[in-house]
């Protein structure tokens, strides 16, 4: 995720109003920022770093950049690492074409490849760097301003939201497939965004662009075109936001915010990895994988729930695996040789207890794999090897997207190792429908009706079988850490070994149960066991398995693959977990005594 800017007709303020609508954009990315402004040429600055970086880096120049039309971009690396050459806006060759870009372009490979044959020279790692190349040929082959953007965003496959500005030329170009992007009408002035923030201080009239639309926009017009160039009508809507929801996209909280964006998270963490055609998954990050080996993975907090799934789908495959506390792993490893995979699984690749676990597995010997979020990590910088996430920056300290984009890749890393065959095939499509099933779980929960029946019981238990289970655990750290009330997680045949005692009508179970196999005939059992002591129930379930008739209310979820069912279950724990918090008022974007990286053992 990155955010994007553009503006055309604020004259002397462009650069200002360029840098003011990125600070605001920042929430989507960090780790460096650029910018272009056009007259008959083009000035771009950009840096690696915070946006502070850049705007030090401006504010030293004597001639800081001018032009009638703008372009600016903060990045979060998902193709190649921050660096100053790698942040947008890239350029052709020549200096005339600049773009800011958000999305994933799936064949910027085949591109690259095929633009080189041409003797075009790429300078950075990144996938947009293809969108200003093909737009300077489709220029260099005669077409005008408008025609070559069409022709370069023609070839594109994956997603994207685009804003290309050329020299000479007081117009700014867009494109959108999969990405957001807004465009906000001033007074003799225009702006395109990632999100409406990045301008509001300007308007509060916008027209929110669909995939597959085109817009041209100047200082006084502005006109949406679809893919065949017919012009369409669009009407502008007046946002009403208050001025502390605005860095929040309307939503009250982070919190929601990113558990909304997880469809689109979920299509980045697939962006490009999955072939459903041939039926397997590939990860150019990684090395064609030789023998089976044996797995072990390393993790903290939600990211070890995440670790005990990918534990599970490794040894379903066939391979042994196994996961581990990094905090227990550091000073307790397990025996290691020369054909283990040693697996950190942490989003923000800073967590000291992981690095700890994973220097000490390096040290023993073991090839080690950081599957994370962040781009240039201590993690991923450190191990053999690194498989990103791609959800995009996460504020809120409890983690959400991020544990979902960790769920779908380490799917596609246990497709990988295990060895591709026809359950492969089975998985792609359920996978690639999954952004879908999440979004449908979100338009159709009723985590709200629950929340409101339970506030003020004494204790909250999750229990989930399988692939559940690590979800049963993750549903109560997220309900205690941001709702401050007891809750616990199970195995759900381990109640009855000792917490059965504490099961009353004051508590409250959550039972995740999907599909009709043994597992969810035996939590079925489970179920009944707390229903006899009169604990109400709350199934989360995809409505095969007969749960729904022991279940005081239901939390439904599409029916998927069997292997994806914890996915969307775990969204519905997440809506549960934040309507409560938000019923009693806690703190729910900075819970108290916690922080998003945890640098210290
Ligand atoms: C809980 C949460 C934490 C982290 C843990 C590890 O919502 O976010 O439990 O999962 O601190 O962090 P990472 O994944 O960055 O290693």
């Amino acid at each position: 995720m990155c955010g994007i800017i553009g503006v055309a007709g604020c004259g002397d303020e462009t650069l200002s109003v360029v840098l003011d609508g990125l600070s605001t954009l920042e929430y989507r990315g960090y780790d460096s920022a650029g910018v272009a402004l056009t007259d008959e040429t083009l000035d771009v600055a950009k840096r690696e770093g915070r946006l502070s970086v850049l705007q030090s880096a401006l504010e030293e120049r004597a001639d800081p950049p001018t032009g009638e039309v703008g372009v600016g971009h903060t990045r979060w690396s998902t193709h190649g690492p921050p660096t100053d050459v790698n942040a947008h806006p890239h350029t052709d060759q020549a200096g005339r074409v600049a773009v800011v870009h958000n999305g994933i372009i799936e064949n910027y490979q085949q591109l690259r490849d095929d633009l080189r044959e041409e003797g075009v020279e790429f300078e950075s790692d990144t996938d947009t760097e293809v969108v200003p190349k093909l737009i300077a040929a489709a220029l260099d082959a005669g077409a005008d301003p408008e025609t070559a953007v069409r022709e370069g965003v023609d070839r594109l496959a994956g997603s994207y939201a685009l804003v290309v500005t050329i020299a000479g030329d007081d117009r700014l170009f867009a494109a959108r497939n999969d990405s957001p992007l807004v465009l906000g009408i001033g007074d003799g002035a225009h702006y395109l965004a990632s999100d409406v923030p990045a301008f509001l201080e300007h308007t509060r009239e916008v027209v929110y662009l669909n995939d597959g639309e085109f817009a041209t926009v100047s200082a006084d017009d502005y006109r949406v075109t679809d893919a065949d160039g017919t012009r369409v009508e669009k009407e502008s809507t007046t946002v009403n936001w208050s001025a502390e929801q605005t860095g929040k996209g309307g939503y009250d909280h982070f919190m929601l915010k990113e558990i909304h964006e997880q469809p689109t998270a979920l299509r980045q963490s697939l962006s490009g990895r999955t072939d459903a055609l041939d039926g397997r998954v590939t990860l150019e990050e990684l090395d064609e994988p030789g023998d089976p080996r044996r797995v072990q993975f390393v993790a903290a907090g939600t990211s070890y729930h995440a670790a005990l799934y990918g534990a599970a789908l490794l040894r379903q495959a066939g391979v042994p695996a196994q996961a581990s506390l990094s905090s227990e792993y550091a000073t307790a490893p397990a025996p290691v040789s020369t054909d283990t995979l040693v697996v950190g699984v942490t989003q923000s690749g800073e967590t000291a207890d992981t690095l700890s676990a994973l220097r000490e597995a390096r040290d023993r010997g073991a090839e080690t794999l950081a599957v994370t979020n962040v781009v240039g990590s201590t993690a991923a910088r450190e191990c053999a090897h690194a498989l990103y996430i791609r959800a995009g920056p996460e504020i809120c300290v409890a983690a959400t997207k991020t544990f979902s984009s960790q769920l779908v890749t380490l799917n596609l890393l246990a497709e990988h190792l295990a060895g591709q065959d026809a359950g492969t095939r089975k998985l792609i499509p359920a996978l690639r429908n999954l952004p879908d099933d999440l979004q449908a779980v979100l338009d159709q929960s009723v985590a709200t009706t629950v929340v409101d029946d339970y506030l003020g019981k004494e204790s909250f238990f999750f229990i989930g079988r399988g692939l559940h289970h690590p979800v049963a655990l993750e549903g109560a750290l997220k309900f205690k850490e941001i709702t401050y009330e007891h809750a616990e997680g199970f195995a759900a045949g381990e109640l009855k070994h000792g917490t059965l005692a504490l099961v009353t009508p004051e508590t409250p179970v959550f039972a995740v149960v999907t599909g009709e196999g043994e597992r969810a005939h035996k939590t079925i059992g489970n179920v009944k066991e707390v229903q006899a002591r009169g604990a109400p129930v709350v199934a989360v379930t995809d409505g095969v398995s007969e749960v729904q008739r022991y279940a005081d209310h239901v939390l439904a979820v599409p029916e998927t693959h069997e292997r994806l069912a914890p996915v969307l279950a775990n969204v519905q724990l997440q809506l549960v977990a934040y309507h409560m918090a938000d019923r009693l008022s806690r703190s729910i974007d900075k819970p108290r005594n916690l922080a998003k990286s945890v640098t210290v053992e």
